[in-house]
């Protein structure tokens, strides 16, 4: 899509539509043949409530240049949000791309700085399809958008604000580009060859651990978990140098990405098994966020560090009452582990991650992973679970999604969730029962990462929809890309 700035009247534009905001509380500013026309509209039809849309011809408005007008409401001015102003321009672009056009202007609505990148996301995230495998039967997407900035704009600087947000969009749209591929098509080893054609593209240095080295290094977690599938399992990491001291040390992103995961021998019901190709979302996030951080040159150091493998039942399979023993990397003791249930599998190849990570000595690790059912049952689809041992890189988390409209709650991770780990033959046991779920799954990821600041945002129920949202179709979400990138750009070192 492209943006095109511009400080000329949004009614000035000769386009088939154009958009106009309007708030429930005040008329907007509008020429002179249009004033009357709104005031009626405002007694009737329209009146600027919240999602509201109105499609108008502008057939003698002699000064309106475009043929049609969508009014699109804002509620409340003192009620507005970012996400309200996301919610309401991608539904107002989905109601025009159903009416076939694919070229519009919009007004920045209101005079803060954040309109403008509001904008630019929603357009990015509202004009992604998921076409691979349907090519020839979608709605075409908006191919030009032109925004209409108050007089008196600086232009060049709107232009550099509209580039940043739309190589972050297109990075989220590349995360959920890999993340709605289905699991015959997207493997460990596919992840792997997108991961070094993106360090290729982008100058990240790419190391990429095989079956063979996996062995090598005596990543049990991996290798347990990826034992069932005719897919070998992989260890994927993506570092960036962008620090001024390149002896600064790195934050780590890791991420889970099962790239099937049927429950192995615990095997999941049949109903919705569909959606576990979804089960790489933290790893096609944490691919995204290296994109879009190796893009804008972040001045930081990060490596991206993703588990990815396929849960299979097969006769390579591991079991319930195995005991896996985890890397160890540079601790003096590896983790061991009792399985009770092959399903509570993320934990296990994220704790050979943490401990990779770990090793690297990074300055906080953040970890993404669509970890448990139980997260889903307790925030539902609205919020991914905000766990970890550092309560200010928490908060650092929690403002940025506030920010981006990906929300971040809260759990506790008391002393008594972390007691349930305890396993009579190993060190840990990986499930402890469906009582707080959430949280003993990241009791049990925090065996892996000791003192370092780390934070764990389980996103189980916000990587995917199973309803079109206003801005975001079905399917992946790209949960965590921007929320990362917010903020990785107002980092301060602890
Ligand atoms: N990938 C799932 C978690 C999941 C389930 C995410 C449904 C989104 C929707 C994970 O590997 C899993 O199966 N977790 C189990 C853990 C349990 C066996 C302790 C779960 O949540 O049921
Ligand atoms: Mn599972
Ligand atoms: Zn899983």
């Amino acid at each position: 899509m492209k943006i095109n700035l511009t400080t000329k009247s949004l009614f000035r534009q000769k386009l088939p539509a154009v958009i106009l905001f309007a708030f429930e509380d005040e008329q907007p500013q509008v020429p002179a043949s249009l004033a009357p026309l709104l005031r009626r509209l405002n007694h009737q039809e329209f009146h600027g409530e919240d999602q509201q849309t109105l499609l108008l011809h502008t057939a003698g408005l002699s000064d309106v240049a475009a043929a049609r007008l969508l009014l699109v409401g804002l509620g409340k001015h003192q009620d507005l949000t970012r996400d309200r102003t996301r919610r309401a321009f991608g539904i107002a672009l989905k109601r025009l791309r159903d009416a076939g056009i694919d070229r519009t202007a919009v007004q920045v609505h209101c005079p803060s700085p954040e309109a403008l990148p509001t904008l630019v996301e929603a357009a990015g995230l509202v004009n992604y399809q998921f076409t691979q495998f349907k090519e020839n039967d979608h709605k075409p997407a908006l191919a030009a958008l032109t925004i209409c900035l108050p007089e008196g704009s600086k232009l060049a600087a709107a232009q550099q604000l509209v580039d940043r947000t739309q190589t972050i969009i297109e990075s989220t749209n590349y995360a959920r580009d890999l993340a709605n591929q289905p699991g015959n098509v997207v493997y460990p080893s596919v992840i792997a060859a997108y991961a070094r054609r993106l360090a290729q593209e982008t100058g990240l240095k790419c190391t990429v651990l095989d079956k063979a080295a996996l062995e090598a290094g005596g990543f049990g977690g991996l290798l347990a978990v990826g034992g069932g599938s005719a897919r070998a399992p992989h260890l994927i990491a993506l570092a960036y140098a962008g620090a001024r001291d390149p002896k600064a040390k790195p934050i780590a992103l890791v991420g889970k990405a099962l790239t099937f995961d049927s429950g192995g021998i615990s095997i999941k019901p049949a109903d919705k098994m569909e959606e576990m190709k979804f089960d790489k979302c933290g790893g096609c996030a944490v691919l995204g966020a290296m994109r879009a951080i190796a893009r804008l040159k972040l001045p930081l150091n990060v490596i991206g560090i993703i588990a990815a493998a396929e849960n299979m039942p097969g006769a390579n399979s591991f079991r319930p009452g195995d005991i896996v023993t985890s890397y160890q990397g540079a601790d003096p003791r590896a983790v061991t582990i009792e399985v009770l249930n092959t399903d509570a599998e993320g934990r296990v190849v994220l704790g050979d991650a943490l401990v990779y990570a770990r090793e690297r000595q990074p300055q906080a690790i953040i970890d993404l992973a669509t970890l448990t059912g139980a997260c889903v049952v307790a925030l539902g689809g609205f919020a991914a679970g905000l766990m970890g041992n550092d309560a200010a890189l928490q908060e650092k988390l929690r403002s940025a999604g506030e920010t981006t409209g990906e929300r971040l709650w809260p759990l506790p991770l008391w002393q008594e969730y972390k007691d349930k780990l305890k396993s009579d033959v190993a060190d840990i046991k990986n499930s402890c029962g469906r009582e707080g779920g959430a949280i003993t799954a990241a009791a049990f990821l925090e065996k892996y990462v000791g003192k370092i600041p780390w934070a764990h945002l389980d996103i189980a129920g916000t990587a995917w929809t199973t309803e079109e949202r206003a801005y975001l179709a079905k399917g992946a979400t790209g949960f965590g890309v921007r929320l990362l990138l917010e903020a990785l750009t107002h980092w301060s070192p602890a």
